[in-house]
Order: C-alpha cells, then structure tokens, then sequence
C-alpha cells in the first residue's frame, strides 16, 4: 500500500472561492480580498488536509471598461486583490508545510527583481516557494506597462523562455556552501564561489549576481499553466509543476501523453514533471444534492456576468445578443490571441447550436467537474490517477470555506484509506513533499546545466 503513487493536491484560492457567485453564497465575507487574516486561515485549512500548494493566480491589472458586469461579479480576484507574492509571504508566517505558489508574469516584469522576489520567499518559508511562470493573457495587464497591446502570443513565450532562463541563472549565483561566515578567517563569503551572470539575449541583458544566497530549494518550483503548442513546449523545457486544463478525462490523458512527451527532447525525465488537472470539486451527501447546491449557485450569478465573460474567452463582444437563442457560428472570431483552451470550449458549445444561457450552464473554463458523495470524488480522482491522466488536481475550490471544508474532512480520508494520499507531509521543502530533486548549481564541480535547450 505504502507503494502506491501519492495523489498530489493544490488549491487555487480565490477570495470566497472560484465560483462567479462565490461572494453571494450566505455566509460569504465580503471583504475576503483585503484581510490576510481569511488567506492565512484557508492556508491553514490546506494545511490540516495536508494539501501539497496553496496558490494564488493573477493579472496586473484592473478592468478598466464593462464597469457595470464588472461590479455584479466575484471577481476582486481582478479588480481588488493583494499582491501575490506579498500575500503569500504573510501566509509563509502563518503555516509551516504548505507549498505557496504565486504567479508573476514574464511579459511585465524584470527577471533580477522575480529572481530576488522568490529567492526571498523561498528564504523566508524555508523552502516553500513556487513560482507560476505566466505570459498573461489580456491587454489591460499590457495597458499598465507602457504598451497598447499585449505583444504577439509567439513574442511572449520568446520571452518567457529567456525570463525563465535568467532568473535560474540568478538563482545560481551563488554556490550553496558559499556562505561561511567564519571569523577566524575572517571570510563571510567564499569568492570562488560567486558567480555573476553574464546574460545578452534578445530581450534581456543582466550583467551580475543576486545580492542573496541560493534558495533552499535551489531554485524554488516552477509552476505554469500554458497549454498551446508553445506553451506546452516551454512548460516541457523548464516546468515543474503544469496545471491541465482538460474537460474529461480522455483530453487529460492526451495532455498528459503529449507534454510528458515533450520533455524527452530536453533531457528531461517524465517524472521530473507533475501534472495537476484542473477539477471543479462540489461533495454532498448524494452526487444529486452535490448537483442541486452546484446549480444554486450558478443561478445567483448575473446575465451581465456570464456574457460579459463569454464574451471575453471569446475575444469578442457578444452583449447585443439574446440570451434564448442559439450563437450565430458567424460571431466566433477567426483566431485566439488569449486563452486558446477557452477559447476552443465555447466555439464547441456553439457549434451544438446552444443559447448564451445554455452555454454558461455548461462552461468550465477547460475543467472537469466531480460532483458526488466524498466516495465519488475519490474514485474520480483514484481513476484519473491510475489512468496516467495527471499526477494529482489543481482544485479551484468554488466557494469557500465550505467546498474547502467538505474536501479536507471527507475527500482526504478517503483518498487515504485507499492508500494514494500522503498520512502527513514529510520533513523538508516543497520540493521534497513534491518529490522533485533539488536542482544543482550549474557552477558547481560535477554539475550540468539542467535547463539545456534541445539541440
Ligand atoms: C490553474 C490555472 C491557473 C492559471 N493562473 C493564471 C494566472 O494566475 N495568471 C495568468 O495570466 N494566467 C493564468 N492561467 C492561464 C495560463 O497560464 C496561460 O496564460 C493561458 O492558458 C494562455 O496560455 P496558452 O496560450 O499557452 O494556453 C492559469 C491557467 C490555469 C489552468
């Protein structure tokens, strides 16, 4: 039994949760977003399910049109949110296993500033720290950076490449033993070994080293949810954790076979890489009480939102049509420059010729959905493990505490006594509790450069 590979778990937070009528459900805080009191509490309830990642995504941005869709919907997650890194180093404070995963963007950021930004985090968890390398998908973020536009999907990814790329080279910086503060010698730091990066590329030039030791972890994880071809590519190259985006099982084995099988080229071995399949999670006593609260909650959620957000996954404007008749396939646009997944999944449900209405019952933005007794989840779960459809679930919980709550009283000891779910969280890093090996320092004796580019 001890054997059996571990399912591995993260939770996406959302203030109240990921369901657009999160806010609405009784009992909700309203105020969720400004208090880190309601994050560290969520952190430690991750924490009491012994739940691997406690993750926070994000755009840099607020939505500057559509105001009035805007304010009926959940989302403070875009338009009054705390910094992710700074929330996830007061949650660093508050709990003492949990991985804290937060996302920073590759297309609006300096690599020096990501690279020491983590380093430190990584520092003060004591090796806890994740990064999700994104290439953010809308132009507000681009409005707030100086650009009209977000650069060209292809451009992006070029340079996240060559972000990530530098920032794994900053984290070397210095060797792991470097720091020796011996005062008989008088030497705090060993000479020989720092060592400045001396980086040109085609976006980048950084001409020098972190003013900060190596991470715990090396380099803290790196996380992505990419899932175009260049995506898909990047995260094969350098990732470590991918969270999936697959509506059934089928399309995660097939992401699965497909990015593990990428990563051949890179001198990579599969299990170097974990995949997390996206998965909305209700449990209720009856897999039909679990549907019944689901569908409560979708019918709080306003017209205004659900075509506004349609309308964006679509990259076009879709307010002027009728909420009862089908889509006309003439409004799909020729081409995705956004999420291409979301994209795909309602020009799928328009092409069944249903209504606006129809459609927002039945889109997940690219995520299952594992409505049941706690039984059901965990043999849905227990059956994309053995399967070889992902290594475990990135679960954003749909409003919470409660789907939190349900998840880690009565999905967890299930998953365990069936034998695929850690008893406790081992001593040590994220890394370790991830089972991913620490990454050497590329400058010391004996050592190669992990993220080599396939020749
Ligand atoms: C679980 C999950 C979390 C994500 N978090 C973020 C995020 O925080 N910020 C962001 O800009 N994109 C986020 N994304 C989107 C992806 O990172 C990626 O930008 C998007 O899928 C477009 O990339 P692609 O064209 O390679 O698919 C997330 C996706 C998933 C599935």
């Amino acid at each position: 039994m001890a054997d059996k590979k571990q399912i591995v778990v993260g939770a996406l937070i959302y203030p109240n949760g990921a369901h657009d009528a999160s806010w609405l459900v009784p009992g909700a805080q309203g105020n969720a977003s400004n208090d880190i009191g309601y994050y560290q509490r969520m952190a430690q309830l991750c924490e009491r399910g012994k739940l691997d990642l406690f993750f926070i995504a994000d755009t840099p941005a607020a939505r500057t049109d559509d105001l009035k869709a805007w304010s009926r919907s959940p989302d403070p997650a875009f338009m009054n949110v705390f910094d992710p890194l700074l929330l996830q180093t007061a949650v660093a404070g508050a709990t003492k296993h949990i991985g804290l995963g937060a996302t920073v963007s590759t297309s609006f950021a300096e690599p020096y500033t990501v690279a020491r930004q983590f380093a430190t985090l990584d520092h003060i968890s004591n090796g806890r720290a994740g990064w999700n390398v994104v290439t953010t998908a809308n132009d507000y973020a681009a409005r707030n950076y100086g650009l009209d536009n977000l650069p060209p999907h292809g451009e992006r990814y070029a340079r996240a490449e060559e972000f990530v790329d530098v920032v794994t080279g900053l984290w070397d910086t210095w060797e792991d033993d470097a720091f020796i503060y011996d005062t008989e010698t008088v030497r705090a730091f060993v000479p020989e070994k720092f060592h400045a990066l001396k980086h040109e590329g085609d976006f980048y030039k950084v001409n020098g080293g972190l003013n900060l030791s190596r991470p715990p972890q090396g380099y803290p994880v790196i996380l992505q949810a990419g899932s175009s071809e260049t995506g898909k590519e990047l995260a094969a190259r350098t990732a470590e954790v991918v969270f999936g985006s697959a509506a059934s099982l089928d399309l995660a084995k097939e992401f699965s076979r497909d990015l593990k099988g990428r990563m051949a080229k890179f001198g990579r071995s599969p299990d170097e890489l974990k995949i997390l399949s996206g998965i909305t999670v209700v449990v209720g006593e009856t897999e039909e009480d679990a549907r019944k609260t689901l569908a409560s909650w979708q019918e709080l959620i306003h017209p205004d939102v659900f075509v506004a957000q349609l309308g964006r996954d679509l990259e076009t404007d879709l307010s002027d049509l009728p909420l009862d008749e089908p889509v006309p396939a003439e409004r799909v646009p020729s081409v995705s420059n956004f999420h291409k997944t979301y994209f795909d999944e309602i020009v799928g449900l328009i092409k069944e010729g249903l209504t606006l209405r129809q459609i927002a019952g039945r889109y997940n933005r690219a995520k299952a959905t594992f409505c049941g007794s706690a039984k059901q989840v965990a043999d849905h779960m227990e059956q994309w493990l053995e399967e070889e459809a992902c290594d475990g679930f990135m679960i954003p919980f749909p409003v919470l505490p409660g789907t939190l709550e349900d998840f880690v009283d009565q999905v967890v000891p299930e998953l365990q006594r069936r034998g695929i779910y850690k008893m406790d969280y081992v001593e040590g890093t994220l890394r370790d509790n991830l089972g991913l090996t620490r990454p050497a320092n590329r400058y010391a004796a004996g050592t190669e450069k992990r993220t080599a580019k396939a020749s």
